[in-house]
């Protein structure tokens, strides 16, 4: 991986051999899209996926771009939510996509969140073997996290994410700008990845948020482009050294044991993806200390971070039965223990094997 660019727009180069490509980082250069996905894809047609709220305020600029840059563009808006990454939904994008004339030349174009993102790339990694698939996220979520990493996927009655497909994009065009329709509070919650990947990567950015938060919630460019590069970059690098070193990619799951079982626990109602891990962060980043993995004041100094970005850090008070109960189910469990991510200090993280109970002592919480 590499970076280039001048100014405000930057590019992240991802390396992969034949499927390496460019994730573009700009503010306002939604114009530009159309000729870049020509470019990349060399595709004449465009299936573009939304939502309706993205539709209304960003649909009609994409579509122009894409337009005056010759490509037939088609748009498809599925409802919003997490429901909408089910099989039902993509089967309904296979039909729409085949009869407004899609080809092995037609690119799938993600307009939206990471339910888009996963959906759209779904549908793009599947139909007819394997469309061209751009994504151009709209939320800081999907920014910095689910646009990353080619993984795509919906989800089955009985749980999330289970059918999916790796899926590489040939572009991700991220105009931050687009950020200013998306709510605060969704803001807030997406920010809870930077920290993360702050927190278990690289001290340099995590001091650079404890200077300039507020200016990167406020979507100040001149914060925001950089710190949406360097985020793209850790994620892209973790990513890639996985496929060498079986592992690192777990990392990314730090404050994600505690915070999937807050989701689990509040069955996905009242609480954003991001809002859970920013709790589960700060109880990890508590239990290092504790058992001596990281020095005294790392997790005040997380939380604190956290909470000037308007999430919440302290645990719903669920009984330690029912954490224990949602612990048990962890995906990542093997012989009896999960992985915990654990924090050694700010900017390092940790695999550590440790048991539901010792990852929640009677006492803790
Ligand atoms: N593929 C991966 O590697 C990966 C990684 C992390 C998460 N994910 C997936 O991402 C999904 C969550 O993504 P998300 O947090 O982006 O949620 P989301 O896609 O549901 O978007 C959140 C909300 O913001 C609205 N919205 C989006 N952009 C907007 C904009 N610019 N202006 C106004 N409103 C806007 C949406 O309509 C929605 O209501 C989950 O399904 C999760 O499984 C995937
Ligand atoms: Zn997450």
């Amino acid at each position: 991986m590499s970076r280039s660019g001048s100014g405000l727009e930057r590019t992240v180069h991802v390396e992969l051999g034949e499927r390496s490509y460019p994730i573009v980082i700009g503010f306002d250069t939604v114009a530009k899209l159309g000729a870049e996905v020509a470019r990349r894809t060399g595709a004449s047609r465009a299936m573009v996926v939304t939502v309706p709220a993205v539709a209304k305020r960003h649909g009609p600029a994409v579509m122009r771009s894409l337009r005056e840059a010759g490509i037939r563009a088609r748009r498809f808006e599925v409802p919003d939510g997490d429901r909408t990454k089910s099989l039902r939904q993509a089967a309904k994008l296979y039909e729409a996509f085949l009869d407004a004339g899609a080809d092995r030349a037609t690119a799938v174009i993600a307009l939206g969140g990471g339910v888009v993102g996963d959906l759209a790339g779904f549908v793009a990694a599947t139909l007819l073997r394997g469309l061209p698939f751009v994504q151009v996220p709209t939320t800081v979520l999907a920014m910095v996290d689910a646009s990353v990493g080619g993984k795509t996927g919906v989800n089955l009655p009985r749980g999330k994410n289970l059918v999916g497909a790796f899926h590489q994009p040939k572009l991700v065009w991220i105009d931050a700008s687009l950020l200013r329709t998306l709510p605060p509070r969704q803001r807030a919650a997406g920010s809870a990845e930077v920290v993360k990947h702050a927190a278990i990567r690289d001290a340099a950015l995590f001091a650079r948020l404890e200077g300039e938060l507020e200016r990167f919630l406020d979507l100040d460019p001149e914060v925001l482009v950089p710190v949406l590069e360097r985020n793209c970059e850790i994620k892209a690098e973790v990513v890639a050294e996985d496929e060498r070193e079986a592992g690192t990619r777990m990392l990314l799951n730090f404050g994600h044991t505690l915070g999937h079982a807050v989701e689990a626990l509040k069955r996905y109602r009242g609480v954003l993806h991001g809002e859970a891990v920013a709790m589960g962060m700060v109880f990890a980043a508590r239990r290092s200390e504790e058992l001596g993995l990281a020095p005294e004041g790392t997790a005040p100094r997380l939380a604190e971070l956290l909470v000037r970005a308007g999430l919440p850090t302290e645990l719903p008070a669920f009984p330690r039965r029912a954490y224990l109960g949602a612990l048990r189910v962890d995906k990542k469990r093997r012989e009896g223990e999960i992985r915990f991510i654990a924090l050694r200090e700010i900017g390092r993280a940790e695999v550590v094997p440790l048991t539901p109970e010792r990852i929640l002592p009677p006492r803790a919480r």
